[in-house]
């Protein structure tokens, strides 16, 4: 079987549920399910994974991949798995545009697919009766974060630091072409004009989810905009995370000099600098929910028994996990 080098690598324990998982699962007959990530090293998909393969125990045998941020191999997965006879496909795709490969492969073998997290376009999924998305609105997500720094101005005037009635802000998207990347940028700043102020976009660098290039992407900006920027929206937590490591390094959170950083996905070390008082607030990208949505729909796509799934299924493709709004005020709630 093959377990994904980097989830072994950084999950030791996960990947130690994975192996374990497997062996016992195959011995009683459990349906054998691929669950195919885009990145093991992405954090967030970590968190989702994790919580697939807890739901799993007792009712799947899951079988883990690594894209590798390669849709060539990702799709040589889905290849493989189905000719081992797997009986689910649980797929977060490097390419949501390019699903429609995966869902000929897995019809061909008359085997489930679960798109998760990439959304494909609905075409692509109409192709198929046994397809599925389990996602969320990344609109709600945008939106809400953009009502977090509307919030912010409107308690905190001087936020205006040059006092022109304008909100000057850095933008740091996710992967161009990712929903979540493409509709959070939009929805957030948005919300900010609905709620009544003028916006100015100083600069938006794509910095593909990842904290350690969001650090170097906005220390360039911060030498190149310095005081310039009132605000910084970023389209998950890892990025934002990267953001405030960079703000720390130009002198802010200390003596009382603030800068309203905002994100997405509600993560643990987010949850953290919401509690430090660095990151302003996120939003819940439900990890938790979808994780049990996942894994009890493949199962139930599987025995073609859907009486216990309790989330809806919209127009015999879709489950929604609501985002959730997190701020200092109910941020425990959410540890
Ligand atoms: C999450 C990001 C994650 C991306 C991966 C988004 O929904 O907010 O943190 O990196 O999905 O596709």
């Amino acid at each position: 079987m093959t377990i994904c080098h980097a989830l072994r690598r950084l999950l030791p324990a996960f990947c130690a549920l994975s192996l374990a998982c497997s062996a016992s699962a195959s011995a009683v007959g459990l349906p054998r399910i691929g669950l195919l990530v885009y990145n093991a090293e992405d954090a967030f998909m970590q968190t989702v994974c994790a919580r697939i393969q807890e739901v799993s125990l007792g009712l799947a045998d899951v079988v883990l991949m690594d894209g590798e941020n390669s849709q060539i191999m990702q799709n040589d997965q889905v290849d493989r798995l189905l000719r081992e006879g797997v009986d689910a496909l649980i797929i977060n795709p490097v390419d949501r545009t390019t699903a429609v490969y995966m869902t000929r492969a897995a019809m061909r073998y008359q085997v489930p697919v679960v798109f998760i997290n990439r959304e494909p376009l609905y075409e692509d999924l109409a192709l198929y009766e046994k397809s599925y998305y389990v996602g969320n609105d990344p609109r709600e997500s945008g939106t809400m974060s953009g009502e977090i720094i509307a919030a912010y101005f409107k308690a905190h005037p001087e936020a205006d630091r040059n006092g022109d009635g304008v909100i000057q802000y850095v933008m740091l998207k996710g992967e161009p072409g990712h929903q979540d990347a493409e509709l959070r940028t939009i929805y957030s700043v948005k919300a900010i004009e609905e709620a009544g102020f003028a916006v100015q976009i100083l600069v938006e660098e794509p910095a593909m989810w990842v904290r350690t290039l969001a650090q170097e992407k906005m220390s360039h900006i911060i030498a190149s905009y310095g005081d310039r920027i009132e605000c910084v929206l970023s389209n998950n937590d890892e990025m934002a995370l990267g953001a405030i490591e960079a703000l720390k390094a130009a002198g802010y959170f200390t003596a009382g000099k603030f800068m309203p950083v905002v994100g997405v996905d509600a993560t643990a070390p987010a949850l953290g600098a919401l509690k430090e008082g660095t990151l302003l607030g996120t939003v819940l990208n439900d990890a938790v929910n979808q994780g049990e949505a996942i894994m009890l729909l493949a199962v139930a796509a599987v025995t073609g028994d859907f009486t216990g799934f309790s989330y809806e299924i919209v127009d015999g493709h879709y489950v929604w996990v609501p985002y959730q709004m997190v701020t200092e005020e109910n941020y425990t709630q959410f540890e």
